[in-house]
């Protein structure tokens, strides 16, 4: 028996999940000696997002699925494919894929975890878009989905203030039309590896009193060598990407960059001799999401209106490893489809199932969970307000 040829692969589906809870960085302020200019100034980053405790990876990355599955309008059993990228998964085994896949009712699929950290989502696109084009599966659902809050030291200034929760999913699907130019490249550096790591917990250092003691269950990071690999990774990566497409930067439209930080972001576009008006940029909402953020950032891009049919696109991330990743494409799908994902799958009724004789215990890290139960001196709720009754107003409350 002959392969069968390879079919041209296109992103169908497309969704997003972000945590109603926000975290400030006037919160953050009351946790460390930091302050909301010098985290605007040097990174750009105004809020994030927390995931509240009976939130996990599995059950974001679920919502986000369910939503790219609506926007490709399929059911959850058409996909044949699952994979989904996280540093942050629910629990070392099974993985997080297993666990979305019977969330979203899906029976047909195999599904896996790809750990590549920010990169993730690159890498688990690259991966299913060679499934298909070889054949092997007919709808992919590649998910980045992440739950860093947990995972943070709130004593340390330089990487707490960085990071968010949040996940976003696409539907790749095979097509017999003709192919369209596609480039995508991959790297990895592994004289990295200990510039962003999470020391324990794995075979090197299992879990124990002593590793919590020393706090090695949180990430940690040198920040000038992670910012000096991404300013000199982020452009060449992209250019190659772009370069196996067939084109030049100059035909690019729209770059979907990982949204770690706006002047990494700058210098990328400074690398490409590309305008700012070229990046599309949603940190400043969500701060850096590792393996969720550029599939967020590519589902608010598109269902915002910066995508249209035959734009040139290009997502690039890099992270820990250090790895980078793009893709280069033809955007083809119906901009508008995504645009009633959100209410069309509520988060709350999707559910991931848990262990009948077992819980765990409340996953929200002390010192978090203090901040978020205490309101801001002067802040108002004002959700409840009913507009014309102004005696309902003053009443002071938390977020
Ligand atoms: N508030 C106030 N001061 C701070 C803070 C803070 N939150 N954080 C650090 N500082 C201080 C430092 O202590 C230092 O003080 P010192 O000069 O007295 O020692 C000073 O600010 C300058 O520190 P730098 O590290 O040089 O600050 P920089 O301008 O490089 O910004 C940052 C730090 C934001 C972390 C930057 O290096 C960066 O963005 N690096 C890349 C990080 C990143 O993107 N990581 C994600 C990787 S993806 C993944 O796979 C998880």
């Amino acid at each position: 028996m002959t392969s069968p040829a390879p079919r041209s692969v296109r992103i169908t589906g497309w969704g997003r999940y972000a945590p109603a809870q926000v975290l400030t960085n006037a919160d953050l302020e009351r946790m460390v000696d930091t302050s909301d200019e010098w985290i605007v100034s040097r990174t750009g980053i105004r809020e994030r997002r927390v995931a509240a405790a009976d939130e996990t990876t599995a059950s974001m990355g679920a919502v986000a699925a369910l939503r790219a599955i609506h926007t490709a309008g399929l059911a959850p059993d058409d996909i044949d494919l699952i994979i989904l990228a996280t540093l942050t998964p629910d629990y070392w085994m099974p993985s997080t894929a297993a666990l979305v896949k019977e969330a979203i009712g899906n029976t047909r699929a195999p599904a896996f975890d790809v750990a590549a950290a920010c990169s993730g989502f690159v890498y688990a696109y690259a991966t299913a878009s060679a499934y298909l084009a070889a054949g092997l599966a007919k709808h992919a659902l590649v998910i980045g989905s992440e739950l860093l809050t947990r995972f943070l030291d709130y004593e340390d200034r330089s990487t707490c203030i960085l990071f968010g929760d949040g996940a976003g999913a696409v539907v790749l699907s095979a097509s017999e039309e003709p192919a369209r130019p596609v480039g995508i490249e991959l790297t990895t550096e592994p004289q990295g590896a200990y510039m962003i790591w999470l020391p324990a917990g794995g075979s090197k250092s299992p879990p124990s009193a002593e590793t919590i003691a020393r706090g090695e269950h949180k990430i940690r990071m040198e920040g000038r060598e992670t910012y000096r690999f991404a300013t000199r990774t982020l452009a060449s990566t992209a250019l190659h990407a772009v370069g196996k497409a067939g084109w030049t930067q100059d035909d690019v439209d729209l770059i979907i960059p990982h949204q770690a930080n706006i002047r990494i972001i700058e210098a990328v576009a400074k690398g490409l001799d590309l305008s700012m008006d070229r990046m599309f940029i949603n940190l400043d909402r969500y701060g850096n999401t590792s393996a969720a953020s550029v599939p967020i950032a590519l589902a608010e891009a598109v269902n915002e209106g910066h995508v249209k049919v035959g734009d040139r696109i290009v997502f690039v991330a890099f992270g820990a490893g250090f790895t980078s990743g793009a893709v280069a494409l033809e955007w083809t799908a119906d901009p508008m489809r995504g645009r009633d994902a959100d209410d069309a799958v509520r988060a709350e009724d999707v559910k991931v199932r848990l262990p009948l004789d077992w819980d765990s215990v409340d996953p929200i890290p002390p010192a978090l969970a203090e901040v978020l139960a205490r309101p801001l001196p002067g802040h108002m709720d004002l959700s409840d307000v009913v507009p014309g009754e102004p005696e309902h107003a003053a009443h002071p409350v938390g977020r």
